[in-house]
């Protein structure tokens, strides 16, 4: 007789789209032999990006101490260039125990240093009467999401404490709060304006929900977004911290994609909220970008304005320190690429010349796929993408749908049409009574050239019923 188990509800109740109905039936369709694309989640590599050629030469040293030993020339048959090999045997050096053993819960100290190098360049906060970035409040993890995790974890103490996240949003967020049991407070961003912010749209649920009796903590950013891919102007940005101070929350910025804005500028929350004593948790990853290096495991996040935890002495950045020793420490070769990602290669070398080259072609060709897309969907009856592009994702609104039909059974047929894996608005949130799917802008030049066509035609035969 087979077993049951009650199992935890909360964890019944996590919903994770991205790899929900749509792509398991997408294996299901590989597994019969037919060809899919898999454009449901933002995983570069696996539709043909090429790794960054130093980032991967470094990490291949990393892994292999033979190679490091001075004056060698142990890595000459390997064909890298001196300075490459001089640097990763500094970071091994930096390391002290190399890549094989534990490191402290926070990740390496040499890390931290270098990323608080980063985002005092990048921001230059400290130069405008702000506070500098803390190594000893930068915290490495599994990718951004292990921080996401660690902050919402440590922030919602109970049933009734909320978490604002905008609507459309990464499903990390809301099966995140289900799984800590809060309440999940939706905010709309303004889709027909590019996905721009005002005072109101995140007030008016926040007030709403206080009158529900919900406690409302933290509000989640998302720039550049996932799904929509819109890039938040300063304006929207300030009414973010406007809020967050009048109603006491922390800010978790999410900005993965910070370097995916494609000549539109982008500004770090840290920047914009300058001196000002608000809690900020900033995510960064080396799974999106030009990295593209979603497998290898490595992100950061970085805590300003650490709130003290009620009833102790201790600073919430104690309470996420702890939370990541349970965890031994984050993988040793993801931190060793965020010191990549941070630091860049040796400057003025043959190794820089390349990789600004490889940087230049990755962000350029997805730029280029991207507005090839957009042209496609403009030949589509009532179809609509808001918005300039950033990040790794369209999000186009479909429109009145045939009498029965939502979006899920849309993306189900295209699927089924033509191969392409997307996943249907619904799974990330939308405002009611709209349709949605989020396609990453990908696959290969080739491949969108032959499928979009077929997707037009699609469209056609679908919305006529
Ligand atoms: C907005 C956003 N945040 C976080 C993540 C998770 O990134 P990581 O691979 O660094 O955990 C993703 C992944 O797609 C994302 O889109």
């Amino acid at each position: 007789m087979a077993h049951t188990v009650k199992v935890n509800p909360r964890v019944l109740e996590m919903q994770y789209a991205v790899r929900g109905p749509i792509p398991q039936r997408a294996v299901e369709l590989a597994r019969q032999g037919r060809r899919t694309i898999p454009c449901n989640i933002g995983n570069p590599q696996a539709l043909g990006q090429r790794p960054i050629t130093f980032y991967r030469q470094v990490l291949s040293l990393l892994e292999d101490p033979a190679t490091l030993v001075r004056g060698r020339g142990n890595a000459a048959h390997l064909e890298i260039a001196d300075e490459v090999v001089e640097m990763a045997r500094e970071m091994v050096e930096a390391s002290l125990t190399g890549p094989g053993a534990y490191t402290d819960s926070a990740g390496f100290g040499f890390v931290r240093e270098a990323v608080s190098g980063f985002i005092d360049r990048r921001d230059r906060v400290a130069d405008r009467g702000g506070v500098a970035s803390d190594p000893n409040a930068v915290m490495l993890t599994d990718g951004a999401s292990g921080g996401a995790v660690y902050v919402l974890e440590a922030l919602i103490s109970g049933p009734r404490d909320g978490v604002l996240v905008p609507i459309p949003q990464y499903p990390l967020y809301s099966a995140t709060i289900a799984r800590c049991g809060g309440v999940m407070v939706g905010y709309y961003p303004d889709e027909v304006r590019g996905w721009a912010l005002s005072r109101d749209t995140i007030e008016d649920p926040l007030r709403q929900a206080q009158s529900e009796g919900v406690t409302v903590k933290a509000i989640v950013v998302i720039n550049p977004c996932n799904p929509t891919g819109a890039i938040l102007d300063e304006a929207s940005m300030r009414e973010v911290v406007a809020v967050a101070r009048e109603h006491g929350l922390a800010i978790i910025a999410d900005e993965v994609y910070q370097e995916n804005t494609y000549g539109r500028p982008w500004t770090s929350f840290a920047r914009v909220l300058g001196g000002e004593d608000v809690p900020l948790f900033s995510l960064h990853s080396v799974s999106k970008g030009f990295y593209g290096e979603c497998g290898h495991r490595g992100g950061y996040l970085e805590v300003r304005n650490p709130p003290f935890v009620e009833g102790t002495d201790a600073s919430l950045l104690e309470i996420l320190r702890k939370q990541a020793s349970v965890n031994l420490c984050p993988n040793t070769m993801g931190q060793f690429l965020v010191h990549l990602m941070v630091s860049g290669p040796p400057p003025d070398t043959e190794t820089a010349a390349t990789f600004v080259r490889e940087r230049r072609q990755v962000l350029d060709d997805l730029h280029t796929k991207a507005t090839m897309i957009r042209g496609f969907f403009e030949r589509m009856e009532n179809v609509a993408c808001y918005g300039e592009t950033g990040a790794m994702y369209l999000f186009p609104r479909l429109g009145t749908l045939p009498p029965g039909s939502g979006d899920f059974e849309y993306c189900m047929a295209l699927l089924e049409e033509t191969g392409l894996v997307t996943v249907n608005g619904a799974g990330f949130g939308q405002a009611p009574g709209t349709h949605h799917l989020r396609l990453a802008f990908l696959p290969p030049f080739e491949l969108i050239e032959e499928v979009m066509p077929r997707w037009v035609e699609f469209h056609r035969r679908y919305v006529s019923g």
